[in-house]
């Protein structure tokens, strides 16, 4: 009898139920082991490294999604992403060259993930929108702003979905903060000032043992000069815009967002103080946004390699209240109120709780662990003096990214970083750099972000 192979009458056959046993990936979740269905998408990642493997990880646990295909020049990576995806049921084909990875796979593959360093996202994005499939970009669009015009010219000549990795923006904690707290209910009233930091320890340049290093003659002709440039290439103009544009790209694209404008002016200071390595490792940079309603709103942002303290967050600074938020909630969830607002601010303040846009602080729990890349429960994060806000993530924080992005190839719903929206916030960034390097504010015109 010739049976059709779908998900119904392969289960109800017992003996291939018992081979069915589901796999747990990393987070215990059922990974989904049953294939193929009508709205699978199948994927391929493009530079599977420290993020290509999170972003995979994260893809993963929605259902439907297929890894069909993995490159990256590194045979070592190559080989890790064939043994772990294949461990939670994807069996992927293996590439070097992207190029031949679109060539092979073009019957097979809708979608690509792309997590190469910046500097190769412009060609790769633009190959792959031809090659007619969806692409999920990493942030920072690119290290040049030309090309980061060309990736979204790219998506408007082929009509393709492409998504920009700036994860905040499906991320529902600073969507409820943002959406809800600020913007609409306008909680925190004019929002004069806004601040962002992500400060470092020092850290060495990264090595690897002599086995796994990749032959001279390979790392050349993908266009790295030697091992130390291509493990450590943020620090390289070539292929990165450094710790302002590898970690300020998330933040400062929240005080667009927040603000719903563009700014006007950037004037950044910052240096090769400590390590005399070629992109500057301190940053601080203020940025002047001018509202939809004429008025002039400041945010500062820092970013430092030589000192961790307070990590990474971020907070809107208004005129009733402040609220801070970090994408890992035990640094950064609370709405706190000026206490010049008296009385009559408290019972507004009051009624915002009612509404369930904040809550109020409960007593700590101790016992959580902090698994990376896991936000925790709101409820332990909140400053004492202040309301928490009432949105948890207990999912992977690039998950709900990924997310947004498979809805919207399957449902054609709307992607909430598509290539546009993220040019935006990548010429403010960009412009940091410059502003520091010719030593003068930037003005912006509002022509500049658009393409
Ligand atoms: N959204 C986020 O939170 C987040 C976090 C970290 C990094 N990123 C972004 O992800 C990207 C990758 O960063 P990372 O930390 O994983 O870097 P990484 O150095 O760990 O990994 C890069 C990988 O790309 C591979 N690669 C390099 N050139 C390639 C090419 N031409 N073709 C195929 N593979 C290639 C490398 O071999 C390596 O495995 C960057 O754009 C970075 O800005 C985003």
């Amino acid at each position: 009898m010739d049976m059709k192979f779908n998900r119904r009458n392969f289960i109800k056959s017992s003996a291939a139920a018992a081979s069915l046993l589901p796999t747990f990936n990393v987070l215990g979740k059922v990974a989904e082991t049953i294939g193929p269905k009508e709205d699978d998408v199948n994927v391929a990642v493009i530079g599977y490294g420290a993020e290509g493997e999170i972003l995979t990880d994260a893809a993963m646990k929605i259902p439907g999604v297929r890894f069909k295909a993995v490159c990256d020049i590194w045979e070592y990576r190559r080989k890790m992403a064939k043994g772990r995806l294949r461990s939670l049921g994807h069996d992927v084909n293996v590439y070097e060259d992207y190029r031949e990875l679109l060539a092979t796979e073009d019957k097979n593959i809708e979608c690509c993930i792309v997590a190469t360093p910046d500097w190769m996202h412009a060609e790769i994005t633009r190959a792959c929108l031809e090659a007619g499939k969806h692409v999920y970009c990493e942030k920072e669009m690119s290290n040049r702003l030309d090309q980061a015009r060309d990736m979204v010219l790219a998506q408007r000549e082929t009509g393709k979905l492409l998504q920009i990795g700036h994860q905040r923006r499906s991320n529902p904690r600073y969507v409820h903060a943002i959406e809800n707290v600020i913007r609409k209910h306008q909680v925190l009233g004019r929002v004069t000032h806004a601040y962002g930091q992500w400060n470092r320890s020092v850290a060495p340049f990264l090595t690897v043992r002599d086995r796994l290093k990749i032959p001279v003659e390979t790392l050349q002709k993908y266009g790295y000069e030697n091992m130390e440039q291509f493990l450590n290439w943020r620090w390289f103009a070539k292929y990165g815009g450094g710790p302002m544009v590898d970690l300020g790209s998330h933040q400062i694209d929240l005080f667009f967002w927040a603000w719903d404008c563009t700014p006007i002016s950037v004037t950044a200071v910052g240096g090769k103080d400590y390590y005399n390595r070629e992109m500057n490792d301190n940053v601080m940079a203020i940025y002047e946004f001018k509202t939809k309603q004429g008025v002039v709103n400041r945010a500062y942002y820092q970013v430092l390699t030589t000192s961790s303290r307070g990590a990474f967050y971020e907070q809107f600074m208004g005129e009733y209240g402040s609220l801070t938020i970090s994408e890992i909630a035990e640094r950064g969830n609370t709405v706190q109120r000026e206490t010049y607002t008296g009385e009559e601010g408290k019972l507004k303040w009051n009624k915002f709780i009612d509404m369930g846009l904040m809550m109020p602080v409960r007593e700590p729990v101790k016992a959580y662990t902090q698994a990376s890349n896991v936000a925790l429960d709101v409820r332990v994060t909140a400053a004492a003096d202040g309301n928490a806000l009432p949105v948890d993530l207990l999912k992977p924080a690039h998950m709900p990214h990924l997310e947004n992005f498979f809805d919207a190839v399957r449902k054609d719903t709307q992607l909430s970083c598509p290539a546009d929206l993220a040019y935006e916030s990548a010429v403010a960034v960009l412009a940091a750099n410059r502003s520091v390097a010719e030593g003068k504010t930037i003005h912006f015109k509002p022509e500049d972000f658009h393409v």
